[in-house]
């Protein structure tokens, strides 16, 4: 089949690579329809490139139709319409029952001392092969995948993979009060999608920030206050002046560790691209890697006693936090890898009854697979309005 491959920094191509096939009795095979380019994917093209091998199939957003089940699958069958969350979580252990499903029991990177396994990406979470393809081998068949209606285009659900129950968690763990307020701090696909959700939850008053003119165009679309500006300093004061002086409730951070505006990080980026990745990999475990401008806003601009929600990923083991400042503002702060089935059964009836979230129209670009390494690019550099990609194999 053919597949997106990983090749090294910014070199991401299509390869001809063996088909899955069905190694345990719960395995799927899905062939994949759509399939999302999502900013994680960006790390592992950049920062994130020590822990990847060439070869490695990218994608974790996909969703398709069932080809082929295991013998014990019973919840799904051959021609069933199904979209793959990008955790791989078994659903029926402890974590997965207290609906911590990206810190899965089954699938946890002990060895790595990393939580649940994801589809396509590094070999901290298990390097198991992505959805960016043909076809996909999608383990816990009864379990995992989520079974939608045949009769809707792809757009309307391929988002339950990762977008709408990041977006969902990133509100949820931001703990907005009814009719209060909250900065989103990137208008990427997850942190646009992250003020349509804080206003279908409840939000008074939905503020964003970033730099990208189509990006900031389509959140003023949404009626979301804009504040075109990346810089701390200018946008903790834009807010103040929105917020009473005060700062937000509570704020979102959908950036992560590609934010513009870190010193240190642009030496850095080169460094991880000229420094031998053995030693690269150690430095990111145990080192700091000071990316983390969006995360510094966050922290100052929220209101005292406010709620941080990080959804955006960070690495780098020791990356030092104000913490005397985030100590003496009384700032709660909540993070992690979304915990997709958690989410699903309160937003997939939003998108059977209707489009509660402008899913419909949320892709800027539909793009063959074989385009992949050209989207990928332009999906980076932020070009021609690219703000959602989605490949089709
Ligand atoms: N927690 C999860 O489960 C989860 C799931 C999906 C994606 N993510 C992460 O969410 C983040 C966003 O993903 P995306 O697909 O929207 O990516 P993206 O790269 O398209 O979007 C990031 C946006 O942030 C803007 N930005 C950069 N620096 C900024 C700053 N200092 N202040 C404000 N805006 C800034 C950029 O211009 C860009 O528009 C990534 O870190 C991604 O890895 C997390
Ligand atoms: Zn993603
Ligand atoms: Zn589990």
């Amino acid at each position: 089949m053919r597949a997106v491959t990983w090749h090294g920094r910014a070199d991401v191509r299509v390869d001809t690579v063996p088909d899955p096939v069905i190694q345990d009795p719960t395995d799927v095979i899905v062939e994949i329809t759509s399939t999302g380019i999502c900013g994680s994917d960006l790390h592992l093209i950049e920062v994130m490139a020590p822990f990847m091998t060439v070869g490695d199939v990218m994608g974790h957003e996909p969703m398709g139709i069932v080809r082929e089940v295991g013998p014990e699958v019973t919840a799904v069958k051959p021609g069933d319409r199904v979209v793959v969350p990008f955790n791989i979580s078994c659903g029926t252990c402890w974590m997965c029952s207290e609906g911590l499903f990206s810190q899965c029991e089954t699938t946890q990177n002990r060895e790595q001392g990393f939580g649940a396994s994801l589809f396509g990406y590094t070999k901290l979470y298990g390097q198991v092969p992505g959805g960016q393809a043909e076809y996909l081998r999608v383990p816990f068949g009864n379990t995992l995948p989520i079974k939608v209606p045949a009769s809707v285009p792809d757009d309307r659900f391929v988002y339950l993979s990762d977008v709408l129950p990041t977006a969902w968690q990133a509100v949820q763990y931001a703990g907005i009060p009814q009719g209060g307020s909250v900065l989103v701090l990137g208008l990427g696909p997850i942190g646009d999608m992250a003020t349509r959700v804080a206003k279908h939850l409840g939000a008074g008053q939905v503020i964003a920030s970033d730099v990208v003119p189509e990006r900031l165009a389509r959140a003023r679309r949404n009626d979301v206050q804009v504040i075109e500006s990346t810089d701390q300093a200018e946008v903790v004061a834009r807010v103040r002046d929105l917020t009473d002086g005060r700062g937000p409730d509570a704020v979102i951070d959908a950036v992560g560790m590609e934010a513009h505006g870190s010193p240190v990080a642009s030496a850095l980026q080169k460094a991880t691209a000229v420094v031998p990745d053995a030693i690269m990999e150690k430095v990111m475990q145990v080192a700091g890697i000071d990316r983390l401008a969006a995360l510094n806003t966050a922290i100052e601009a929220v209101r005292r006693g406010g709620t941080i929600s990080l959804s955006g990923v960070y690495g780098g083991a020791t990356d030092p936090l104000p913490l005397m400042r985030m100590f003496d503002k009384q700032i709660q702060l909540r993070m992690g890898q979304a915990n997709v089935w958690r989410w699903v059964p309160d937003i997939l009836p939003l998108l059977t009854e209707g489009d509660a979230f402008g899913v419909d129209e949320f892709a800027t670009h539909h793009v063959p697979l074989e385009e992949a390494p050209q989207a990928y690019m332009n999906f980076r550099e932020k070009k021609d309005g690219h703000v959602k990609v989605l490949l089709q194999p």
